[in-house]
């Protein structure tokens, strides 16, 4: 059986590189893991929701070698330090050593998760990831952040640890839900409008192949993706200035999410308003055009995303966005746009583009 087409983005990181490996069916690719997975023992850790999908056809591709198995419970809700316990319970009871690797398939939770524990096992072992969700594809497979929640915090307690390869296996994408599908899309189209406006025409021209899930749309999207935030974490491994631009929408749609309870509004589904209102900030300042800010209105509601916030309030807005009293001033740092396909860090912004901004959507 000759091997299916993939696609393939090396992360450059000096001794500390790897490839993302994209295309269908990867996880069935006997020889394709040979390749790659180079570890004689592994510990695959997935969740109960994915674990009847596609567990026994990653093991029976890795078969030859000591595979051990976790399965967690699934959920954000449990991105926990007992999580991450468990899982270097099992690495310890499966007699695991520094030369076996830790597997996560799965989506951001479980990736976040296995990196963490592997980050930290005998002060480090290599990992893999197989990422089956969109958003764990286009996003966390790229820049070696890792972590676990914490009751107070959202990734409150962490590592940076690079995995070894990512296998995005883009068959995975047909048994996520729509919804979870779409939200995934809103990280895609974002690196069009922060990085690449011949991305953003692409995505304008394939929409539909990207709503089908067709394997050839859904592997270029992944590809450009993780070439964008590969290039832009590249310039700025550890979060110093550039790599901040990957918020854009994020601290509008972090008000929506929170306002809005949790589970209600899709990460995804909330960066895609708040890019919206960033875009319509951008343009209250004159530094996007009418005719922009509708072109990023339209492809957002095209990939069936929302472009409109809940009201919560302005006041509620600003306190959510921590543009409380506790910030100087009053004042945060925002993702805005300079023309499509140039995204920019600012604080020294028009105080009433975004007042105006806040009262026409949370208003
Ligand atoms: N490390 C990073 O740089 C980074 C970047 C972005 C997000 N994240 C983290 O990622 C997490 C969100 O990731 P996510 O959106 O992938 O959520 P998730 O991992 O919770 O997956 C979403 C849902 O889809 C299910 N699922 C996964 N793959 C499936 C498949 N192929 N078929 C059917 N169902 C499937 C999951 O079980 C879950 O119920 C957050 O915790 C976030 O903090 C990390
Ligand atoms: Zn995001």
């Amino acid at each position: 059986m000759s091997a299916p087409l993939h696609q393939r983005v090396d992360i450059a990181l000096g001794e500390r590189s790897y490839p993302i490996l994209i295309g269908p069916r990867l996880l069935e690719d006997a020889s394709l893991l040979g390749t790659h997975i180079t570890a004689r023992s592994l510990l695959i850790v997935t969740n109960e929701t994915i674990a009847p999908l596609y567990l026994a056809k990653l093991q029976n591709a890795l078969q030859g070698r000591r595979v051990a198995t976790l399965i967690l419970p699934d959920g954000e809700q449990h991105k926990t330090l007992e999580s991450y316990s468990r899982i270097l319970d099992a690495l310890v009871a499966e007699r695991m050593n520094r030369d076996a690797a830790a597997v996560a398939l799965g989506g951001g939770v479980i990736g976040d998760m296995v990196g963490f524990a592997a980050a930290s096992y005998q002060r480090g072992i290599d990992y893999v990831q197989v990422p089956t969700t969109l958003l764990a594809q286009v996003d966390s497979s790229v820049g070696g952040k890792t972590g676990v929640n914490h009751p107070r915090g959202k990734n409150m307690i962490g590592a940076f640890h690079q995995p070894r390869c990512v296998l995005a296996d883009t068959s995975t994408l047909q048994t996520l839900s729509p919804r979870e599908y779409r939200a995934g899309l809103a990280e895609v189209v974002k690196y069009g409008f922060i990085r690449d406006s011949a991305f953003l025409k692409w995505i304008e021209a394939n929409v539909d192949g990207l709503l089908a899930r067709e394997d050839s749309a859904v592997m270029h999207a992944v590809r450009r993706s993780c070439e964008i935030k590969a290039d832009v974490v590249g310039q700025d491994e550890r979060e110093h200035g550039l790599r901040a631009i990957l918020n854009l929408g994020h601290t509008f749609g972090h008000a929506i999410e929170t306002a809005s309870g949790y589970g209600n509004w899709l990460h995804g589904e909330a960066v895609a308003a708040g890019m919206a209102m960033a875009a319509e900030m951008s343009m209250r300042l004159g530094w996007l055009q009418q005719a922009e800010n509708d072109r990023v209105v339209h492809v957002l509601k095209r990939l069936g995303l929302p472009i409109a916030p809940p009201r919560i309030g302005v006041q509620r807005g600003r306190e959510l966005m921590g543009m409380d009293k506790k910030v100087l001033g009053g004042r945060i740092r925002l993702v805005l746009l300079k023309g499509l396909g140039h995204a920019t860090v600012v604080d020294d912004y028009a105080d009433p583009a975004l007042e105006a901004t806040l009262q026409a959507h949370f208003g």
